[in-house]
């Protein structure tokens, strides 16, 4: 194996991931700094490229009102996590993150959106809002249905994507024989003992 086909082959399950819903990778979990310390969470990979500069930038669609949200604005420090059991491959990702709210970039995610994931960006209580009863936070008339085109509009108040410029990337393959494990930086490669 040579250190670069270890990259290719973990961040190309990445870019796949991305595109496809069953892929073990298109749920990944999500961490941030908040003022307690760590936050991890599941996330929906939306988006993995290599940009145009060199590096690479991942992303996902979140409530602007969610504490995920809060906690990667302006180049905050997160990391992502891939672990997938069929590809024996775990892929750790650091970076940091913005959010992107009401640009162009949010807005032609939005517009190419499914009226039924736009009902998530509807709900009347910001995410995380501590509640007495039970809520699937839902507007009521929409529980059993997707929102039509109008219906939707106001969601967009509450909808936001982030996206992760991606400073470090740890490949871990396992093998019979034993793990390949290697780190990457847009400049630098190094084995690493597994
Ligand atoms: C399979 C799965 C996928 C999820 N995808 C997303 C997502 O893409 N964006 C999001 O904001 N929350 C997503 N969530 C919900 C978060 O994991 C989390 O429970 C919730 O949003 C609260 O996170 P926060 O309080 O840290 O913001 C997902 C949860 C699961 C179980």
């Amino acid at each position: 194996m040579e250190l670069e086909e270890l990259l290719s082959v973990g961040w190309k399950e990445v870019v796949t991931a991305s595109k496809q819903r069953k892929h073990p990778f298109h749920t990944a979990t999500y961490a941030t700094l908040s003022a307690f310390g760590p936050e991890s969470r599941t996330v929906t990979l939306r988006h993995a490229s290599e940009l145009e500069e060199g590096g690479w930038e991942l992303g996902f669609n979140a409530d602007i009102r969610s504490p995920k949200a809060l906690q990667s604005k302006n180049d905050a420090p997160v990391t992502w996590l891939f672990y997938s059991f069929p590809h024996k491959l775990q892929v750790r990702v650091w970076g940091y993150s913005r959010v992107h709210y009401q640009n162009e970039l949010a807005e032609s995610i939005w517009n190419d959106m499914q009226l039924l994931s736009r009902r998530c960006y509807l709900a009347p209580l910001a995410p995380s809002f501590e509640v007495s009863e039970a809520t699937s936070n839902i507007p009521e008339l929409l529980r059993d249905r997707e929102p039509i085109e109008e219906e939707s509009v106001p969601g967009y108040q509450n909808f936001c994507v982030v996206r992760t410029r991606v400073s470090q990337i740890e490949v871990l393959k396992l093998e019979f024989e034993g793990a390949w494990r290697a780190k990457y930086t847009p400049d630098s490669a190094t084995w690493l003992a597994p």
